[in-house]
């Protein structure tokens, strides 16, 4: 099965083992079986809210996965995810990937609430909106561990690994930066043109006379906060 750059890069950030593994939003299904193929939990959970998709990929993993204790599929809606209550221990990672940054966030904020002693791991890779998405997550019990940006045919994105807060010193974390942080570092081509292209869209932003005045300076914001990067990534 050939998957996706996009796939194959939040792949690449799956590196411990883990209990549980929580492909949401899944789809047909690429991410978790790529995982489940090369053994990085204990149990895969397919998890979407669409019907026919999840039928159609339950009978794949019968005839691609016959040992069925390995995986499960729910059809359900994220914020209704049927973790165990009582595995507060066991480190359990949840993929959201290829939806909103708000309904990400609405889904991170609802599980984080909900299992909060939890031993919970989040990889997301939103569809835009990741400024506002990082700068509210900022407020969440969360750390970064990892991030990653990429370039898929003309489009690029963003995947960010969080854990929940640690007094573990071993721990490698670092704080949430509303622009990102780790994925900056070592900047080639590929980190300027998305930069540019970031700003780009902010000024344009800021020419929509509709914007009311907190809109306005929500952007304002953002962009000088791009601009600084720029310019500390010139320097
Ligand atoms: C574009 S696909 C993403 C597939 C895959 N995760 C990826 O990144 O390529 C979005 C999927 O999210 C599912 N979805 C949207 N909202 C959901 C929700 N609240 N709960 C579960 N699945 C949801 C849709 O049914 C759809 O299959």
């Amino acid at each position: 099965m050939k998957i996706s750059k996009r796939l194959q890069a939040i792949d690449s950030l799956v590196t411990k083992d883990y209990q549980h593994i929580w492909d949401c939003c899944c789809d047909h299904g690429q991410l978790g079986m790529t995982l489940l193929k090369r053994g990085a939990a204990k149990q895969l959970h397919f998890v979407d809210i669409v019907p026919s998709i999840m039928a159609q990929l339950r009978s794949t993993l019968q005839q691609q996965f016959p040992m069925h204790q390995q995986w499960r599929v729910h059809n359900l809606d994220v914020l209704d995810l049927p973790i165990d209550a009582d595995a507060i221990e066991q480190p359990q990672l949840i993929i959201i990937a290829g939806v909103g940054g708000e309904q990400s966030l609405t889904m991170v904020e609802h599980l984080l609430g909900k299992f909060s002693e939890h031993n919970l791991e989040f990889l997301l890779c939103p569809l835009r909106h990741q400024y506002k998405l990082r700068s509210a997550l900022q407020r969440l019990p969360l750390q970064l561990h990892n991030e990653l940006l990429i370039k898929e045919n003309k489009w690029f994105y963003e995947i960010i690994h969080l854990v929940k807060h640690s007094d573990d010193p071993a721990a490698i974390v670092s704080p949430i930066q509303a622009r990102g942080s780790l994925m900056w570092r070592d900047a080639t081509a590929l980190q300027h043109k998305y930069l540019r292209q970031t700003i780009g869209h902010y000024q344009r932003m800021l020419k929509n006379t509709k914007a009311s005045i907190a809109e306005r300076s929500e952007i304002q914001q953002t962009l000088a906060d791009y601009v600084e990067l720029q310019q500390s990534l010139n320097s």
